[in-house]
């Protein structure tokens, strides 16, 4: 039997003094077919543990389901750990951040209440069945019993969120009497509030920086005067949103930095050692008073890339490590080229004028009123006496499509708080509302999605809304065999291409002929794309790959500007700053 223990100054590894090496990878954001990929690279960069979150949302999208299969295959990913003959952290949240859509939590119970992350009672209640699940998977696995996990975070940051002891003291007891005996951590940004506000005297904190090591290891020390130290995220990288830039970080000045804080005697986990994807529709977004939505790609200028592939930070962290800890001699292969290749697309017809269920309200139901997990809800409503006006709406959340009887007004678009639009005399008055990704952090977390409070027409409120839910997978997957019709123009179009490989294989999909929507091979849904950018490709994994014929859909919102599809190379991110 293994133990792993807090010493005075270090973790105690089976009694003896132990550094954590560890890097972060998020089983949700990895192709399952490619977690042991990924894991081994991890180890060739000389970590000795992984670290991952526990994505709730992703397991229990809907109330009362509980998936642990495919993705969600927690247990299958810490056992290809522990083959690999690494540790494993395992962060549950209930609340994780992560720029993953709504920072982990489910919109069936932010939905539902009041006090998120609080002791409050209906929220626990919901918290503990979750945690319950999670410790049947990890308890079994801690190091103790012959498995690789090692430490169990409990929370997340959340001393820049609250300060409610009785919420923390009642996970701390969930989580010691579903039989987790290892030590539980907490992590919180070194700032002398969140350190106190975000743990307990019984757990251990851990700090959360991407530079200035020996500063805000001595913050941690003012608040922890004995155990080990621990940056429980390194940021090697940052995350992108769109209309931004793409980030990166200078490979010199963070192989430093991971060496002061290795030299300080100190543990780490780098996040990201591979930041993967927000495939399909799982990007989160901030908003500090500008709403900004995340992109597809997870990359975060992490050591091995989207696809896996060692860039120069894994050999310059490599090679840091190797001044304290064995790090094998075999180093990854650096991909090869991916195919290039362009076919045309055809198109297969509008794809957003689905019929509603045809029942009216007198407000428009929010996605969350509606149970609606998916990127798009069509209002449509008929126009008091046929009149135009001055459209105004409480709040769009997040991008709304106006059009009048079928023919385009505008848009209005929260990040730019646009809130009002003139619309022209007509029958039916259409909104098409994207919800452009869940806000992960601070105290917009749960907020609903679609038209929020009133929409009034010069100064009268409009009623008799339908509001139609649009599934945006399940349209692909109907359209994906569709066949091609002669419609063309603007607005809403699908559109399909064949395309043939020899193998198998990684692609990057050039979406620059493209405008905004939603991306398909397969049926596996690569994500959001859109004109706005940084993001100019998106990432297709192998295994959503097959040897021969494949399938692309297209579902594209606004104007497709060539009717091709563009696999190139190599992934293309953006511009940077320089
Ligand atoms: C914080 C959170 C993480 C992540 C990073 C930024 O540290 O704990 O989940 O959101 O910020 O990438």
């Amino acid at each position: 039997m293994t133990t792993f223990s807090l010493g005075d100054t270090d973790f105690l590894r089976d009694g003896q003094p132990h550094q954590v090496i560890s890097g972060a990878i998020h089983y949700f954001r990895v192709h399952p077919d490619l977690w042991q990929d990924r894991i081994r690279k991890a180890r060739l960069m000389g970590l000795n543990t992984i670290e991952t979150y526990v994505a709730w949302n992703a397991h229990a999208p809907r109330r009362g389901e509980w998936d642990t299969t495919g993705w969600n295959d927690l247990g299958r990913f810490l056992d290809l750990v522990h083959a690999e003959g690494l540790d494993a952290i395992v962060r549950p949240g209930p609340y994780i951040c992560a720029e993953w859509h709504n920072g982990g939590l489910p919109v069936w119970l932010t939905g539902s209440m009041e006090n998120l992350r609080s002791s409050a009672p209906d929220f626990l209640v919901e918290v503990s069945a979750y945690l319950r699940r999670v410790y049947d998977i990890v308890a079994p696995r801690q190091i103790d019993r012959g498995g690789p996990v090692v430490l169990v975070q409990i929370e997340n940051e959340y001393g820049a969120y609250g300060a409610d002891k009785a919420y923390l003291e009642a996970l701390v007891a969930v989580t010691r009497d579903a039989g987790i005996t290892v030590p539980l951590t907490t992590v919180d940004q070194p700032v002398d509030q969140m350190l106190s506000d975000g743990s307990l005297p019984e757990l251990h904190k851990t700090g959360s920086f991407g530079s200035r090591s020996a500063e805000r290891l001595a913050t941690l020390r003012r608040h922890q005067p004995t155990g080990p130290l621990m940056c429980s995220e390194f940021w090697d990288g940052w995350f992108d949103w769109w209309g931004g830039v793409h980030h990166t970080t200078d490979v010199t000045a963070a192989a430093a930095d991971l060496d002061a804080l290795l030299a300080a005697g100190a543990s780490v986990n780098i996040y990201m050692f591979h930041g993967g994807t927000n495939f399909g529709l799982t990007n989160g977004a901030n908003d500090k008073g500008r709403y900004l939505p995340l992109v597809t790609s997870y990359d975060y200028d992490a050591p091995l890339d989207e696809a896996g592939t060692p860039t120069e930070k894994f050999f310059a962290f490599r090679e840091v490590i190797a001044k304290y800890a064995p790090v094998p001699e075999e180093v990854p292969a650096f991909a090869s080229a991916a195919p290039a290749l362009e076919v045309s697309l055809s198109p297969v017809g509008a794809w957003t004028d689905a019929a509603g269920s045809g029942a009216v309200a007198a407000q428009p139901q929010s996605f969350d009123a509606l149970g609606h997990l998916s990127a798009l809800v069509r209002y449509d409503v008929d126009l008091p006496d046929g009149k135009g006006g001055q459209l105004l709406i409480d709040e769009v959340r997040d991008l709304a499509w106006v059009s009048v009887d079928g023919v385009a007004v505008g848009t209005l678009s929260r990040t730019r708080h646009d809130r009002a639009i003139r619309i022209p005399a007509g029958r039916t008055l259409s909104i098409l509302v994207e919800d452009q990704g869940r806000v992960n952090y601070d105290h917009r977390l749960g907020e609903e999605k679609g038209l929020i409070g009133a929409v009034t027409l010069d100064g009268t409120v409009v009623t008799g809304w339908r509001s139609t839910p649009l599934d945006v997978a399940a349209i692909a997957a109907e359209l994906a065999s569709a066949q091609p019709t002669d419609a063309a123009g603007d607005g809403p179009l699908a559109w399909t291409a064949e395309f043939t490989v020899d193998t198998a294989t990684d692609l990057f999909l050039d979406t620059a002929p493209w405008s905004k929507g939603y991306a398909f091979v397969n049926g596996f849904f690569l994500g959001r794309y859109w004109r706005n950018g940084p993001q100019r490709t998106l990432y297709v994994p192998a295994p959503a790959t097959r040897t021969g014929g494949n399938r692309l859909v297209v579902l594209e919102l606004e104007q497709i500007l060539a009717p091709v599809a563009r696999f190139v190379e190599a992934p293309a991110l953006g511009v940077t700053e320089e």
